[in-house]
């Protein structure tokens, strides 16, 4: 007979449910319940658990924060790719950057990717402004966090591949980035610089410079009601007024303190107080 592994009962999936809940805000269905197993069987394997209680505790018990980034890894999704849904980056360079330029004019344009995954996103807005900012004598910074440090150290690294790279014209491409191998390509030096990394959990308040534009995108998709927001509140205290919050292409604002402005779908802006 076969071993196909341990088998997810319906009491360990609930462990696994609020585990991602507490820590993350996310509601994960049950009909995930045969993704997460196989998923997390793997972890099992690698560690020679033989029950998924028996990671669930071991994940939970002090120590083991490494293991416990893999398990968040393993129940969220990550998916992302360069300049994801092109309104996006439209708006970014033909509306928002030359209303920046024409009424601040100087200094740095701050940008925030809240939910930066391996990092394709954070660095399309380094490129994004490279290219919009060109000239004008500005700079620009981009902060990028994630729940995940798994997914952050391979962001750092720069490096992509075919599928994260399917936007891009071979002009980008050939401008931004240098050949990194088994046809990888890995973001260039000076575009790098201009993205800094850190961990931080949306669920929680964020501290730092007041930001022109938050991207925070295809992840209010997993939380609830509550969860959404938490996070709404939080990131709208690190724009500044005036300054333009962007959610994912399926995503909407609930804003029933009415802090923001609709500009068009997916796309906000902060009011003045
Ligand atoms: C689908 S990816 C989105 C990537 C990118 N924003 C995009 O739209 O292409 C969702 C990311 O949200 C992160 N995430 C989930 N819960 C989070 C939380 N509570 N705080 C911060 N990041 C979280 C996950 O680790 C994952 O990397």
């Amino acid at each position: 007979m076969v071993d196909v592994g341990a088998t997810l009962q319906p009491g360990e999936m609930r462990l696994f449910q609020e585990l991602i809940y507490r820590e993350a805000g996310i509601r994960l269905a049950d009909v995930k319940a045969n993704l997460v197993q196989g998923r997390l069987r793997k972890r099992l394997e690698a560690l020679g658990l033989d029950s998924f209680r028996a990671y669930h505790d071991l994940v939970t018990s002090p120590g083991h924060d490494d293991e416990f980034q893999r398990c968040l890894e393993a129940l969220t999704t990550n998916e992302t790719f360069f300049f994801r849904h092109k309104q996006h980056w439209d708006f970014i360079l033909d509306d928002l950057l030359p209303e920046w330029k024409r009424s601040t004019g100087r200094g740095t344009f701050r940008a925030w990717s809240a939910a930066s995954s391996t990092g394709e996103e954070p660095y399309s807005l380094a490129i994004a402004l490279d290219a919009g900012l060109s000239q004008s004598g500005c700079k620009a910074t981009v902060e990028a966090t994630d729940i995940n440090t798994q997914v952050l150290a391979r962001a750092k690294a720069g490096i992509y591949g075919t599928y994260a790279l399917q936007k891009l014209t071979p002009h980008c491409l050939a401008r931004y980035f240098t050949p990194a191998g088994d046809e990888c390509h890995q973001v260039q030096g000076r575009i790098r610089s201009m993205v800094e990394y850190h961990q931080h959990n949306l669920q929680e308040p964020s501290r730092g410079q007041p930001c022109d534009l938050v991207l925070v995108r295809n992840v209010l998709i997993y939380f609830d009601t509550a969860s959404k927001a938490k996070v709404v509140t939080h990131v709208a205290a690190r724009i500044r007024p005036g300054g333009y919050l962007i959610l994912g292409g399926a995503e909407s604002l609930s804003d029933p303190k009415g802090l923001f402005e609709y500009v068009r779908p997916t796309i906000y802006r902060k009011r003045s107080p």
